[in-house]
């Protein structure tokens, strides 16, 4: 059944600094990847090199149709040392925000998406008490700067991302503490491993406290202005779901990963809804996706049903309209993207049927590019990208999103 999106319905794309602008070599994750027993496979490198081609790549995004571009300032770029500003930085971010006003493009502004300078880590890193501090006057320094032209910001990108990778059994954050790269990345930066909290390993409730404090400061720097734009933070949203007899262990993951960070996010302009797949529980914890799933290069299961039901249950915990910040998937098969996206955005024209107040849908990610640990091998992208003549190629998946955009129909 055809359905058509409500006038003003924000259609985009999102990037995040250190994943495409290349040569981040101020924050702690790029020297994480540089030192000798890192487990990055690859290094950022000149990433796609963004941050000399970004005119272009907007002008990419608007021939497609798209009318929001969200990507994240580079908070190591700004602020290389402790209270030193960069003019020239926050310039650069400047050009990127009138490129969008250009191609009629809303941009909308992550202020921390997962690198942090590499100082923050002597000042306690994401378990610091200043940090929040630090974080809020970073804020104030890059509003001055950029508010008058910031169509929609976002404090931190996925506070919940360390409880997500915990809960996944990916890392134990007692392990971590003692894997080899970690111990030499602490050594390089002058601190003991156990101090060494980069936000993406940042567990634990002083950590959450931290990081919801920063967001508040944040959140209240911004709003400080120049500009009148709606904030918000992001969060990774799992669907949880149980089969019989993993309704507790459900319970629990729901509480930890999604809700307690929901419930932070309550009277904020918005919340920013990121949804990838679902985690189903059973009575001995997380189960692996089902044998007849369809995996993605992620390892995690082919669902963009997901997207519906991480909309819904926001809404209901954080009563804070949605903006779909990042919805997509890790393959090499374009068809498949092109399937994911017309279920997901079915799934948000059924919330809006409902009279649910969804604003927009940002797609993860504009271009292929580097993946974090996983380096440059998940494609993310609608666009590919030749990392070698740094040439754009847009996908079909491309063009059949930008046409939903342009027509605002989903057929
Ligand atoms: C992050 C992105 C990442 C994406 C795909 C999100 O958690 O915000 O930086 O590339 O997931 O894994």
């Amino acid at each position: 059944m055809s359905f058509a999106f409500p006038e003003g319905f924000y259609w985009g794309t999102a990037t995040a600094a250190h994943q495409v602008e290349g040569g981040n070599v101020h924050n702690d994750l790029w020297l994480i990847e540089h030192v000798p027993e890192s487990l990055f496979p690859d290094s950022s490198g000149d990433a796609i090199d963004h941050y000399h081609r970004y005119h272009d790549d907007i002008g990419l995004l608007a021939d497609l149709g798209l009318n929001m571009y969200r990507f994240s300032l580079e908070w190591s770029r700004i602020e290389p040392e402790e209270g030193e500003f960069s003019i020239a930085a926050l310039d650069h971010y400047r050009r990127m925000l009138a490129s969008c006003w250009e191609r009629g493009i809303t941009p909308m502004v992550t202020y921390h998406h997962f690198t942090s300078p590499r100082w923050l880590h002597r000042r306690g890193g994401w378990a610091g008490d200043d940090t929040p501090e630090l974080f809020a006057r970073f804020c104030e320094r890059a509003t001055r700067h950029l508010g008058d032209l910031t169509g929609a910001a976002c404090t931190l990108n996925e506070l919940n991302i360390a409880a997500i990778l915990e809960s996944n059994s990916y890392f134990d954050s007692e392990d971590i503490r003692e894997l080899p790269m970690v111990l030499t990345t602490a050594r390089e930066l002058g601190i003991e491993p156990t101090q060494f909290v980069p936000f993406i390993f940042a567990t634990g409730q002083k950590s959450g406290e931290i990081m919801l404090t920063a967001h508040r400061r944040g959140y209240d720097a911004i709003k400080a202005g120049p500009g009148t734009f709606p904030v918000g933070m992001t969060l990774g949203l799992q669907d949880i779901q149980s089969v019989p007899g993993g309704e507790e262990k459900a319970a629990i993951a729901q509480r930890e990963i999604n809700d307690v960070w929901l419930d932070g996010a309550r009277g904020d302009d918005f919340i920013g809804v990121q949804s990838y797949s679902r985690m189903r529980y059973g009575p001995d914890g997380l189960l692996p996706p089902p044998d007849d799933a369809e995996v993605t290069q992620m390892g995690y299961e082919f669902y963009p049903e997901a997207l519906e039901a991480t909309i819904r249950h926001s809404i209901a915990v954080s009563g804070a309209p949605v903006i779909v910040t990042e919805n997509g998937i890790g393959s090499e098969d374009d068809a498949l993207r092109i399937e994911f996206i017309r279920r997901a955005l079915n799934g948000v024209a059924n919330c809006l049927r409902d009279g649910l107040d969804v604003r927009g849908y940002v797609h993860w990610s504009a271009f292929d590019n580097y993946e974090w640990i996983y380096g440059f091998r998940p494609k993310f992208g609608l666009i590919e990208v030749d990392r070698t003549t740094q040439a754009r190629k847009p996908k079909p998946s491309a063009r059949y999103f930008g046409e939903i955009a342009r027509s605002g129909r989903l057929q």
